[in-house]
């Protein structure tokens, strides 16, 4: 596995956001974490990037104990994690933003090659300023941000949100690509249309406990899930 959480439990102001999540992430995998709005997704992905405090519980990532560790120590262990609300540098360009993010400047070059070819709209864009792009666009934008680092394992937050059917599916061929280099991916959606597309395995997550875990044939055909998707 290169990443486990291991019963986690998270309390923001006095409430109790998880309560005791556990899920893993096999080399290589594709797994999905599906919820309602408000149900501890974000939540569950800024505890692996050590943006919220864990109360108690355990999160190994690669083999290492990351429990309470600085955010930008994750991220260059490896987690490249591209949030919900797209952060991109308005007034720089596309090529800008993911250069501010590479870590290594002697692999500036090679970086912005492999995510050219994983993001072919963005080689076209490149000197845009990424201000002007649509809302598909910078969310793609995000995630080569969050590929600057050569990470192993890559979080998503709704990657998929607000975005038309093509994009979509543009960003779908993204996501294969990346898979395809090996690295693994955790994405949190509350819409489960985009699991026999890409998931290897799921994870569904309710008022901030892990009430299913399964291949998506099962999640798909399950009662309980579909109901609590639903909301009753
Ligand atoms: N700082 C905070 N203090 C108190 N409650 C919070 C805080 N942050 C989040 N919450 C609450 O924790 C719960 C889980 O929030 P979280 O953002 O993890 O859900 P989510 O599954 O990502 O939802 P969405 O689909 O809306 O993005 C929500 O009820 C939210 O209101
Ligand atoms: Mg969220």
């Amino acid at each position: 596995m290169i990443l486990e959480v291991k019963s986690v439990h998270v309390e923001l102001n006095g409430v109790r956001i998880l309560r005791g999540v556990s899920l893993s992430v096999g080399r290589g995998e594709i797994v999905m974490l599906i919820g309602r709005n408000g149900a501890g997704k974000t939540t569950t992905i800024k505890s692996i990037m050590g943006l919220v405090p864990v109360k108690s519980g355990r999160i190994v990532f690669d083999g290492r104990d990351i429990t309470g560790m600085k955010t930008h120590k994750i991220a260059r262990m490896g987690i490249g994690y591209a949030p919900e609300d797209r952060r991109v540098f308005a007034d720089l360009t596309v090529e800008e933003n993911i250069e501010i993010a590479i870590g290594n400047p002697s692999e500036r070059d090679e970086i912005l090659r492999e995510v050219y070819t994983i993001f072919p709209d963005l080689k076209r864009l490149a000197s845009r300023r990424s201000g002007y792009l649509s809302g598909g666009e910078q969310k793609m934008l995000a995630i080569a941000r969050a590929l600057a680092l050569k990470p192993k394992l890559l979080l998503l937050d709704e990657p998929f949100e607000g975005l038309a059917p093509l994009v979509v599916r543009r960003l779908y061929e993204s996501i294969w690509k990346i898979r395809e280099k090996g690295i693994s991916i955790l994405i949190a959606e509350s819409n489960i249309t985009h699991v026999p597309k890409l998931a290897d395995r799921v994870y569904v997550i309710e008022r901030g406990e892990i009430v299913f875990e399964g291949s998506p044939e099962e999640t798909l055909k399950s009662e309980r899930v579909l109901k609590i998707l639903r909301g009753y």
